[in-house]
């Protein structure tokens, strides 16, 4: 597709495909982001006409801004380009807004007699960091919209960017342009944006309703967005559909693009020296026990802690277990300079620690914790898990379940929260449980480690296809061909309506 007549696509997002180090002789090196977004994204865009505009997450990314001009640069095949904020700004968007506030409020996790406290602070982060930040990034992205001679696709990502389309709109003139945004994580009910002042949510939806076209994960997420503009919109209707909303003279489509992974780029890395090496070196653990494995950020919404629960539980309820399972946790640094991080941490270390310390003996260690970005290193402990585990409160997809479904190769069994978008597509050959339940947690781990081999079988096999049939290009290449047919659509010249003669 990419020629003259493809499209230019857009892609703009918090976190870029790419961070950058700078070396002690001055050049740059590179490593990959992390979190589903990224996981995502980097698969697919190859065979597109891409620019990738993120923002300048570190130093060490400005510094490589400046070495390039602040224009875009190809790196390993990707065009890319980092835009340098204003450091308090940023924080105060990032830090404040977007995360928590936002995510808490998409995640539903705050613990609302307590919390959030929406104060003088919190509006100032409104006002000089969110809404600023979207504004720049808008900035940066306008001339490439206005210089394109052809459609342009922009694909704005996730709720760092809800201001985006709306500054965006005001600032280009090209006509063959479409605006959708994509977003990753689970859209809630309408209550839920209750949370948020008026003054906050009411841009927030007007400026979504200045795209032509949202995606979200699930035909669940496509429907609350309608239901949530209805109600918080006066002049927003829906004339009965569950997946478009007419406002203010136009009609804007909520549609469901659930996302994959990228099947051949997966497949190609569980061959890769470092992989292998990583595997043989995990290895030496699956041998001496049946492993239970989990692979997330460090983030609450994650709810690594109810899962250490579940296993203490299983320990303590079933001790022909002790000495022969490991909980095994790779878990990844994230958002460290949000408080509410951070105490997580310390809370999963610490149920971690006392798991050890109450269970363990002389050989055997119940709960080893794995941190760091360390991407070959979680494709590695896929391909060795008896159990996967993956409990969410709430999460718009999970890519983690469908990693590991596809390149596991013990016929390892995944216990998959309802609350997961994944459970539509893995639902079915998966133990699913409510990730409150701690109790029933553990009867699926006790479940799943008793497994019969003919089932685990039937269940993995079932579940690896499913992941082949829906690889992640289709998911952006749905999108782009959905977005090309609408630039078409409004190209056409509308067909004189026939004037209707007066029967009498
Ligand atoms: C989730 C979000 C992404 C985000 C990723 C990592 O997958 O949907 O937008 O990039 O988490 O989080 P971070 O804050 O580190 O970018």
């Amino acid at each position: 597709m990419k020629d003259e007549q493809s499209p230019l696509v857009i892609i703009v997002s918090n976190r870029g495909p790419f961070s950058f180090q700078q070396e002690e002789d001055g050049t740059f090196s590179h490593q990959r982001g992390q979190g589903g977004l990224v996981t995502a994204l980097a698969g697919v865009i190859d065979h597109y006409d891409v620019l990738w505009v993120a923002a300048a997450l570190s130093e060490d990314d400005e510094k490589w801004a400046i070495a390039h001009d602040d224009q875009p640069q190809e790196i390993e095949g990707t065009r890319l380009q980092l835009v340098r904020l204003p450091k308090e700004a940023y924080d105060l968007y990032y830090n404040v807004i977007a995360n928590p506030l936002l995510w808490f409020i998409h995640h539903q996790m705050w613990n609302i007699p307590r919390k959030p406290d929406i104060d003088k602070s919190t509006w100032a982060a409104w006002h000089d960091g969110y809404k600023t930040i979207n504004r720049v990034i808008a900035e940066a992205v306008a001339p490439h919209v206005n210089a394109a001679e052809r459609q342009v696709v922009v694909l704005p990502q996730d709720y760092h960017l809800y201001l985006f389309p709306y500054f965006l709109r005001g600032l280009i003139d090209n006509p063959k342009v479409q605006i959708q945004p994509f977003i990753h994580i689970p859209w809630p009910g309408p209550d839920s944006w209750r949370l948020l002042p008026a003054e906050m949510r009411t841009p927030i939806f007007d400026s979504l309703l200045n795209a032509d076209r949202i995606g979200f994960q699930t035909e669940r997420d496509a429907f609350n967005f309608v239901q949530t503009c209805r109600f918080h919109l006066p002049d927003a209707h829906s004339r009965g559909s569950r997946n478009s909303i007419e406002y203010q003279g136009r009609k804007v489509h909520a549609a469901s693009y659930p996302i994959s992974i990228d099947v051949d780029k997966l497949q190609t890395l569980t061959e890769e020296a470092e992989t292998r090496l990583l595997k043989s070196r995990l290895a030496g653990i699956a041998s001496d026990n049946k492993i239970i494995l989990r692979v997330d950020r460090i983030e609450p919404s994650k709810n690594i802690l109810r899962g250490l629960q579940a296993f203490r539980e299983l320990l303590e309820t079933k001790p022909q277990y002790r000495g022969k399972v490991q909980m095994l946790m790779l878990l990844v640094p994230s958002r460290m300079d949000v408080e509410e991080y951070q105490s997580y941490l310390q809370a999963v270390m610490a149920e971690a620690g006392m798991i050890n310390a109450e269970f363990s003996d002389s050989f055997w260690e119940p709960v080893r914790i794995i941190v760091g970005n360390n991407y070959p290193r979680a494709i590695a402990a896929f391909q060795l898990y008896d159990v996967l585990l993956v409990n969410p409160i709430a999460d718009g997809m999970n890519l983690v379940a469908k990693e590991g479904a596809l390149v596991n190769e013990r016929n390892g069994v995944l216990i998959l929260s309802e609350n997961a978008g994944a459970v539509y597509e893995l639902g079915e050959h998966a133990l699913v449980i409510n990730p409150f339940d701690i109790h029933s947690t553990a009867l699926a781990m006790d479940q799943a480690l008793k497994m019969s081999a003919a089932e685990r079988e039937t269940r993995a096999d079932a579940m690896r296809r499913q992941v082949l049939d829906a690889n992640v290009r289709m998911w952006f290449r749905r999108q782009l061909d959905d977005a090309v047919a609408a630039i078409r659509n409004a190209e056409k010249p509308k067909k004189a309506t026939k004037k209707a003669t007066p029967s009498n």
